[in-house]
């Protein structure tokens, strides 16, 4: 089935605000939603995503009698300024470029760093498995450049709160200026939900006023925050770390099961592979993104509450005579003397 090439005419809508209102220009996503999405013709001081046939992306901000240049010559912002996004255009030596609005997961991958960013498919992971839902009071840190932060933004949505941490300055300030990039409204207005501090976390939290539903960690040593993390979570609040490598793993596991007033932390990674379809060549593709870092999360206890023993002993010499990190409470003296066999 094909689609037709022009919005169907006849099609002036009825009123059922259920409808899909896209096709109508002039009617964009409700500015109260701060989705940082826009429908309808394309606007000048919007950012768009030109896509050329080798798959190379630009992206850039529309400004009127402003031109585009790439190695295939240039074209008039002016000619894509008043067009529904989803259409080809072509440059002045020939190039020929797709044109939409660029989607959160494409603009914080494109956007400036200061810092290494979490990328679409951990923060997908965190808004799902950290249960971060409209209204939540969540607390990040470190802001570093601001991907995640957009990720909580749009799931927490304007009655929610993000109190994002960062203790270098300069990182904030990128992290500042792509964020209100994605949100800001016309009038430079910010995302209402949204509160970034300067500061270390391990240190800040305590004096946060209220208590938080959620706390996402990213940064070198999570553990160091772990008691702070948890005077400021609500019970039944989560935390969840994000580390890149395995000692660090071990360690903010450890951390958290030796605090006591944790569940028992749950972690894993995700790994995504893309797949080549085209017709009797179906296949994995070639390239994947593999290891990015793990994901760990636990539940906080109610104060005074601690998590049920577990019925399982620890595996031969996990927390033996080689072990040195931090120890579950609750383990049987004679671990403590066994050897790790590998
Ligand atoms: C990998 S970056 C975070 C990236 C960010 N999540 C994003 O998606 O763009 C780690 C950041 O944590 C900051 N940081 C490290 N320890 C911190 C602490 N204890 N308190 C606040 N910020 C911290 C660092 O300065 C750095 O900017």
């Amino acid at each position: 089935m094909t689609e037709p090439t022009t919005p169907d005419p006849g099609h002036a809508g009825t009123g059922d605000p259920r409808e899909p209102t896209g096709d109508r220009p002039g009617d964009d996503v409700p500015a109260a939603a701060w989705s940082g999405v826009h429908r309808g013709p394309l606007r000048e001081g919007e950012w768009v995503r030109l896509t050329d046939q080798k798959g190379r992306r630009h992206n850039f901000e529309l400004v009127a009698g402003k031109r585009f240049f790439s190695n295939r010559g240039h074209l008039e912002h002016d000619e894509l300024i008043g067009r529904e996004e989803g259409f080809t255009v072509a440059s002045s030596a020939g190039g020929e470029y797709l044109v939409f609005r660029p989607l959160l997961s494409e603009f914080v991958v494109s956007m400036p760093r200061g810092a290494a960013v979490v990328y679409p498919k951990d923060a997908a992971q965190i808004v799902a498995m950290a249960d971060i839902f409209p209204g939540a009071r969540v607390v990040e840190a470190g802001v570093g450049s601001g991907a995640l932060t957009c990720s909580l933004l749009r799931a927490v949505g304007p009655h929610g709160h993000v109190l994002s941490f960062e203790r270098r300055e300069e990182f904030a300030d990128v992290a500042r200026r792509n964020v209100n990039q994605f949100f800001a409204s016309p009038e430079g207005e910010t995302h209402p939900a949204w509160e970034l501090r300067l500061g270390d976390l391990a240190e800040e939290l305590p004096s946060v006023e209220h208590r938080v539903d959620r706390v996402i960690l990213d940064m070198l040593a999570p553990w160091e925050c772990v008691d702070a993390v948890a005077g400021a979570l609500t019970p039944g609040g989560i935390v969840c770390a994000y580390v890149a490598t395995t000692t660090q793993l071990s360690r903010i596991v450890e951390t958290l099961r030796a605090h006591g007033g944790f569940t028992d932390p749950q972690p894993w990674e995700s790994l995504v592979r893309d797949w080549h379809v085209e017709g009797l060549a179906v296949r994995p593709g070639h390239k994947m993104i593999g290891h990015t870092a793990f994901l760990v999360t636990a539940r906080r206890m109610a104060p005074g509450e601690r998590p049920m023993l577990k019925k399982r002993r620890p595996a031969p010499g996990a927390y033996g005579v080689d072990y040195d990190g931090p120890r579950p409470a609750d383990l049987p003296p004679q671990v403590a003397e066994e050897r790790f066999d590998d």
